[in-house]
């Protein structure tokens, strides 16, 4: 059954905008290069819905604080999964298909990959059934394309610790679990590189939005979306 096909009643809804989602180890940098594509497309009279997960929406951010913050009791892989695949199923119902059915650009901090990379990979769930569940969960609405932000898990965790915040439960694991996480992030761009752009997160701030950009640009020439009216 097609993606679309399960709305029922007036017919599948077009889904005419273009779906970019951020992906990378923590501390890459993604939602810097999030808001400075998004400040870009705007400047140009694109519209542009940002986001991220998990949240997205007021239930995703209840789940977000759940999943992530310590002192919930021990959170076992499944529950762990689950939670993030319910925080996705609420923001692709609410948030990223209304909008790309609007035409607009939806540019996310994370989606799919981060499950299969955190939880497939991480928490040795196994790519494959972290896939299907979250193809269920969006009714399988995959991104056109995805940007990983490559970066060594030292370096993340450099970055990270450089800030103020603590880490969260999933960032304080140790830096074999962010080096899976790395590797599973590779695996599924080189699977599909016409879907992908990876970058050398250690790169200097403009020159990883410049070739974003770019990449962007490639594919909007390509399907056109909703600018703003003049
Ligand atoms: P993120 O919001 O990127 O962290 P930060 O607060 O540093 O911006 O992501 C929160 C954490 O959740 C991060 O360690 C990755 C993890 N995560 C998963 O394990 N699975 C998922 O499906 C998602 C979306 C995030």
């Amino acid at each position: 059954m097609s993606t679309e096909s399960r709305h029922e009643g007036a017919g599948p809804p077009q889904r005419r905008g273009l779906f970019i989602a951020f992906e990378g180890g923590d501390g890459a940098g993604k939602s810097t290069q999030q808001r400075l594509l998004a400040e870009r497309l705007r400047a140009s009279g694109q519209m542009v819905v940002t986001t991220r997960e998990p949240g997205g929406t007021p239930i995703g951010e209840k789940l977000r604080s759940l999943v992530l913050d310590h002192g919930h009791g021990e959170i076992d892989a499944r529950t762990e999964a689950l939670i993030f695949a319910a925080s996705r199923a609420a923001h692709a119902e609410q948030v990223l298909r209304p909008a790309l059915t609007r035409g607009e650009i939806v540019i996310t901090d994370r989606y799919i990959d981060s499950s299969v990379a955190y939880q497939g990979g991480g928490r040795a769930l196994g790519a494959g059934t972290i896939r299907d569940l979250n193809a269920w969960a969006t009714g399988e609405l995959w991104p056109d394309l995805t940007v990983v932000l490559d970066i060594e898990p030292a370096d993340g965790r450099g970055r990270r610790t450089a800030g103020i915040a603590a880490e969260d439960r999933l960032e304080s694991e140790p830096d074999d679990f962010h080096g899976t996480i790395r590797d599973v992030f590779l695996e599924l761009a080189a699977a599909a590189p016409e879907r992908y752009l990876v970058l050398n997160a250690a790169l200097p701030i403009g020159e990883l939005a410049e070739a974003i950009e770019a990449r962007v640009e490639e594919l909007l020439a390509r399907m056109p979306v909703r600018s703003r009216e003049p």
